[in-house]
């Protein structure tokens, strides 16, 4: 009996051993599982989200196409054209992509843009909700989305950077501007 006794502990120990090393390994997948999946999170206009997109597209054609041609494309004309009155393209035609997603949202709701720290007024309309125009943070955001489908995979992936290196938004953090 005492033998046996001596015996059984070292199993026990053996099984504690296992769950512990389990619930180590489960602890190791699951932090790497967020920390990957982060960087995703964090953009609120999700290229991935089709959902998104989608609605994205239907705000663009009620709101924006008028000027800034189908699939964003711009005007036929817009480079002869005056650039104030004929829609540029915010496709990978144009250079919509060298802003931020932050500073994408704030030109559309304020109708201001900022570029290289230069304020411009872009539009007479404030389209956000907030400043008296028609449309939610959801839908800016889904615009914003919308416009990601017709980037470059490298427009796409140096827009990324820009809108993480200035995060957070509006701050004094260094190259916010
Ligand atoms: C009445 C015509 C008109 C409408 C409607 C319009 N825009 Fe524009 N938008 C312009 C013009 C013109 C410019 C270029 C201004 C400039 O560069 O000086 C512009 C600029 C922009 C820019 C800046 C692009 C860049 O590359 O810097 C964004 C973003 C934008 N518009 C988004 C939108 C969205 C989203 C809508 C719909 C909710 C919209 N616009 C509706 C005429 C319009």
């Amino acid at each position: 009996m005492t033998s046996e006794a001596m015996q059984t502990p070292p199993r026990h120990s053996r099984v504690g051993l296992w769950f512990g090393l389990g619930a180590v390994a489960l602890c190791i997948a699951t932090v790497g599982f967020i920390a990957a999946n982060r960087p995703a999170e964090q953009s609120l206009a999700a290229v991935e989200n089709q959902k998104q997109v989608d609605l994205g597209q239907l705000v663009y054609q009620r709101n924006c196409m008028a000027c800034h041609g189908v699939k964003l494309k711009g005007k036929p004309n817009w480079e002869v054209e005056n650039a104030k009155q004929a829609g540029i393209p915010l496709s990978a035609d144009g250079t919509t992509w060298h802003l931020s997603d932050q500073r994408l949202f704030d030109a559309i709701a304020t109708g201001t843009r900022v570029k290289g720290g230069k304020s411009e007024r872009i539009h007479d309309t404030a389209f956000g909700d907030a400043q008296g125009g028609k449309l939610s943070d959801q839908e800016i955001w889904a615009l914003i989305a919308y416009f990601k489908t017709t980037w470059t995979a490298r427009q796409f992936e140096s827009q990324k950077e820009t809108s993480l290196r200035e995060r957070p938004v509006g701050s004094t953090a260094p190259g916010s501007k």
